[in-house]
């Protein structure tokens, strides 16, 4: 086994141009195992889109994906969900339609493939692992907290190695925030390696293991919060004086 096989995910030179847009650029990231990294940067800083090209939801323009060892830039998205790698939307965008157990469903029916007893069986287990009930409650009968539970229920429920939540806390309660944070430690205690966007310092200071800062789609610092909360270079781009 090479030296790296503690890293489950990592890019080489990655970047993403819309046009004459410079959305990424250049990115070098790994995701260890076990580990919750936080993607911390301004609006627009690329993070978003370093999870979209990573998901496969469009191409790199340049550079490589190496998953497991194996390069997966040219996978398609609901490939990379069968394998392993599955996220939460920063605009959710739930099945309005169907009920709370269905909506988190379609991941296991879709990304595994699962028969309909199966999949009936494997959204209820991680519905309660999230602290979800009334499974059969609309979806517009939820609330904001229960809806992002439900996103995150939707991603378990494709058995992912890699979670990937894009500003899970944005639209919580102080206290949902809290409890939100207890269930992303218990889903990492499940061995799911987690990246989480975040806005919110207080959540990212709690929760992760070390941070990645993205500015102008660029890597502008990375190591553990304590320490690139202090580096001058975030504060004057992102953290602001009073971090
Ligand atoms: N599909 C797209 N087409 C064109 N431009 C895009 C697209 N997606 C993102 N961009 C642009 O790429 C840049 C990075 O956007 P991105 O959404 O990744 O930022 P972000 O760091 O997630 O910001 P925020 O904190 O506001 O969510 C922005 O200038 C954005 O307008
Ligand atoms: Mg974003």
């Amino acid at each position: 086994m090479d030296m790296q096989d503690n890293v489950i995910l990592k890019t080489e030179k990655l970047s993403r141009h819309f046009w004459g847009l410079v959305a990424l650029t250049q990115v070098d990231i790994e995701l260890k195992r076990g580990e919750i990294l936080g993607i911390i940067g301004p609006n627009g800083a690329g993070k978003t889109t370093l999870i979209n090209v990573l998901t496969g939801l469009f191409p790199p323009t340049e550079g490589r994906i190496i998953y497991e060892g194996k390069d997966i830039s040219a996978l398609p998205a609901h490939i990379r969900s069968r394998i392993g790698i599955a996220r939460t939307f920063q605009i959710s965008r739930p099945l309005v339609d169907l009920t709370l157990l269905e909506n988190v469903m379609t991941g296991a029916l879709f990304a595994r493939g699962l028969t309909c007893p199966q999949a009936i069986k494997k959204a209820s287990d991680v519905c309660g692992f999230m602290g979800l009930q009334d499974l059969d409650k609309p979806v517009s009968k939820l609330t904001a907290l229960e809806i992002k539970k439900m996103e995150v229920a939707r991603a378990l429920s494709t058995d992912p190695k890699i979670l990937m939540l894009d500003e899970l806390m944005a639209g919580i309660s102080s206290d949902e925030a809290d409890e939100m944070m207890d269930l992303i430690n218990k889903i990492r205690g499940q061995g799911i390696s987690i990246c989480v966007i975040e806005h919110v310092m207080r959540v990212i200071a709690a929760l992760t293991d070390r941070v990645i800062v993205l500015d102008w789609g660029r890597t502008l610092a990375e190591g553990p919060y304590a320490e690139v909360s202090h580096n001058p270079m975030v504060i004057k781009a992102y953290l602001g004086e009073d971090a």
